[in-house]
């Protein structure tokens, strides 16, 4: 494994700023969790959350003793700019947080992932679309460390947009991506893969590695649209290529409470997927365009932030519904 250098910062690799918010789990100057009083976590439990229904318990997972196998969520929709890169840096993030080791797999030939953390895509020689061909490339030396420690990134650059193409007349094409993961699962807890806004060879690459998809959404008119083709998408992956897989659910981004138009869309995407929706929804913040100039994820850049509270949260309710761990004491 190799740490990029664009990507190391300050002392511990991690930067905190201003005042912890009371309610919130925050970090110890030497990078312990901490959980403070008694409701912490979970702020505004058991009242109506923005979704319309009463707010759940998501509480702080228990620490890990040991790491992996993975469990690998793919960030998909073919729409654009409805927060899939933020979404994968700002959850990777909490999760790593949280104790857990992740990996972002950056499966987008324009590298905003990469950027998102700092790193330059350009630099790597070889990347993904190295792995995903299968020459000599080890896909340990690919990997490298973020600043946030227990994230680790999976480059992609430009390269990968020649992939869709050669993939093709691949044996066993779609599942490329599950193969290039192969060695690497056992040292992880969960891969997070940022999809391109298609439904193409690369994207359905990501699902039929994937154990669940996450889908998020703006909270805007025509969020839904596209949706009923996506859910199409998933359900020809599992019955064809790979039948682990699974909706862990639709994220509702970039909403405004201020506005009844963002109040309205919400609703309509509850009252569609009242299931599927999480109760976790991502306020529209300017603080996420900042982490991108940044470079580095909301939980560091602005940590006591409002949208760093809610991808916090997102992982909490991730973990709630995907494992059963007894929360820390
Ligand atoms: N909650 C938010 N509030 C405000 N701006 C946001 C929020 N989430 C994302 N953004 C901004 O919206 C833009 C698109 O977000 P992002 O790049 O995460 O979307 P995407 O789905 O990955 O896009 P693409 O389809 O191009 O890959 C970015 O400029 C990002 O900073
Ligand atoms: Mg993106």
């Amino acid at each position: 494994m190799v740490r990029s250098d664009s990507a190391v910062s300050g002392p511990g690799g991690r930067r905190y700023y201003g005042e912890v918010t009371v309610g919130e789990p925050r970090l110890s100057e030497d990078g312990r969790l901490e959980v403070g009083g008694e409701d912490n976590a979970d702020e505004g439990v058991g009242k109506p959350g923005p979704t319309g229904r009463p707010m759940p318990a998501f509480p702080v997972p228990a620490a890990l003793t040991s790491h992996g196998p993975a469990w690998v969520v793919a960030m998909c929709n073919q729409k654009g700019g409805v927060g899939k890169t933020t979404s994968t840096i700002n959850l990777g993030a909490a999760l790593a947080e949280y104790g857990r080791r992740v990996l972002l797999v950056d499966f987008d030939p324009q590298g905003a992932l990469s950027v998102g953390l700092g790193i330059n895509p350009m630099q790597f020689d070889v990347t993904v679309h190295d792995l995903l061909l299968g020459g000599d490339a080890d896909i340990q030396d690919t990997i490298v460390e973020t600043q946030v420690e227990g994230l680790d990134l999976l480059p992609s650059n430009i390269d990968l947009s020649a992939a869709e193409v050669l993939l093709v007349s691949e044996v066993g094409r779609e599942h490329s991506l599950a193969r290039t993961l192969a060695p690497v699962m056992d040292g992880y807890d969960v891969v997070l893969i940022d999809c391109q806004p298609s439904l193409g060879l690369l994207t359905v690459n990501a699902l039929t590695a994937a154990d669940a998809v996450m889908v998020p959404l703006e909270c805007e008119y025509f969020a839904l649209r596209g949706v009923a083709l996506l859910l199409q998408t998933i359900d020809k992956v599992r019955e064809r290529l790979n039948s682990r897989l699974e909706l862990a659910g639709i994220l509702a981004t970039m909403y405004d409470a201020r506005t009844l138009h963002a109040r309205e869309v919400l609703a309509r995407v509850v009252e569609r997927f009242p299931d599927e929706v999480f109760h976790t929804v991502i306020n529209r913040t300017v603080r996420f365009p900042e982490t991108t100039v940044a470079g580095e994820p909301i939980t560091t850049y602005a940590p006591t932030s409002v949208g760093a509270a809610g991808y916090r949260r997102l992982a909490r309710e991730l973990m709630a519904r995907y494992a059963t761990p007894p929360a820390v004491g």
